[in-house]
């Protein structure tokens, strides 16, 4: 059983939200006051899975609740639910939050919301990724520009101006994204010079998931030399990954979901790099002096590998579950009765990966073997793929040679 805490100073709104979640009684032990003092006496008292909290308070608001929960419990999840009009004080929030919600929520998204974010959390069953996390210290927020396009989005209409002018108050976001747009992840046939154009192009799902690569691969920065991991080489491997993914078949939604998914797809290095330098060093030292691929090794030596530690990250911040099962399982994918025709944004997802490994190693004349090839042939013959490989890795090899232009 969840515990969720809700903390609002207007009684009326509480009584909402309590009869709106009634049905959930069965999975959620759930509190509800009416301060932010009284919050926290609560939560001295037990613990909790997830706190949702109004803004604008009296006293204590929302954001210093928060910056308290994160403090003493970061364990928690902290989420914010806030009205349409309080823009100002959700800024103040964005480094602390998790999620943003806004007000008034329908209870079906509130409560997809927290699951998601609980189920994410619900994850740490397992000892070692709890461990890692618990390295990690507090979970870190959603970065910025990514936390203010995502609180915009829940607003109804809004307008592209508005999406331009949060992407494109950081001019170095603004340009690494354009980059990326134009890098021929889409295949677009023009040259995309401005945020709302990238937008009427590629959707703002899309844009908001490339803000988010980039200022992930921005705030997670190891802070000094890790041998055999460079920033340079991560991003040219999920780029490839990315280039790679584009060219895969599937409609236009999926392969989309792809490409966002290949880019984020090894996410959870970063974390590694960032946060446990000196346990991320001696995994890959091991895979190469093994030649074994990375996430094996690191299975063994910790229990779990950058596929979950990336997923969980993503999916506390509120990922959409096709793109988190994707990151989550790249290296070990599993066909789902979901899946349709065609292939998935998982099955995407696992072979780009697969291939922007294998196409530079066999361009530079590495012969093939384990250490080159990462793809699951059981899973590819499973979904009826392995027959399109060959094809698959000449496009590769070409998208290798092509790089750059
Ligand atoms: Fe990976
Ligand atoms: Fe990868």
């Amino acid at each position: 059983m969840k515990r969720i805490l809700f903390v609002d100073d207007e009684p009326m709104i509480l009584a909402g939200l309590r009869r709106l979640l009634r049905p959930q009684r069965e999975r959620w032990d759930m509190s509800f006051a009416g301060s932010g003092a009284e919050a926290l006496a609560l939560l001295e008292s037990k613990p909790f899975d997830a706190v949702v909290t109004d803004m604008r308070m009296p006293a204590m608001d929302g954001a210093k609740l928060l910056e308290l929960v994160r403090e003493r419990y970061p364990a928690t999840i902290r989420i914010v639910l806030s009205g349409y009009f309080e823009s100002d004080a959700a800024m103040r929030a964005v480094p602390v939050a998790h999620q943003f919600l806004a007000k008034p929520c329908d209870p079906e998204k509130l409560h997809e919301a927290i699951e998601r974010s609980c189920g994410f959390a619900g994850m740490l069953p397992d000892a070692a990724l709890r461990r890692i996390v618990g390295a990690v210290g507090r979970l870190p927020t959603l970065p910025r520009t990514t936390a203010l396009l995502t609180e915009a989005l829940e607003k109804p209409d809004v307008p592209l101006s508005e999406i331009g002018r949060i992407v494109e108050h950081d001019v170095g976001i603004t340009a690494k994204l354009l980059q990326l747009v134009n890098s021929a992840f889409f295949c677009l046939p023009y040259h995309v010079t401005s945020v709302r154009r990238a937008v009427s192009c590629l959707g703002l799902d899309t844009l908001k998931h490339l803000v988010l690569s980039v200022e992930l691969f921005h705030t997670l920065q190891p802070r000094y030399p890790i041998a055999g991991f460079s920033m340079e080489s991560f991003e040219e491997h999920s780029h490839l990954a990315a280039r790679i993914a584009a060219r895969l078949p599937g409609p236009e939604p999926v392969v989309s979901a792809g490409v966002v998914a290949s880019v984020l797809h090894d996410a959870g290095k970063l974390v590694l790099a960032s946060r446990l330098p000196e346990e991320f060093e001696r995994a890959l030292e091991e895979s190469r002096a093994r030649q074994l691929p990375l996430h094996i090794v690191e299975q063994e030596r910790m229990g779990t590998t950058h596929a979950e530690i990336g997923a969980y990250l993503l999916g506390l911040w509120g990922l959409s579950g096709a793109l988190v099962d994707a990151v989550s399982r790249h290296h070990r994918p599993v066909a789902s009765p979901a899946d349709g025709a065609g292939l998935s944004v998982l099955a995407i997802a696992h072979i780009a990966d697969g291939l922007a490994w294998e196409a530079p190693l066999v361009k530079a004349g590495e012969p093939a073997s384990a250490w080159t090839d990462l793809l699951d042939h059981a899973y590819l013959g499973g979904i009826g793929a392995e027959a399109e490989l060959p094809g698959w890795r000449a496009m590769a090899q070409q998208v290798v040679e092509t790089r750059g232009e």
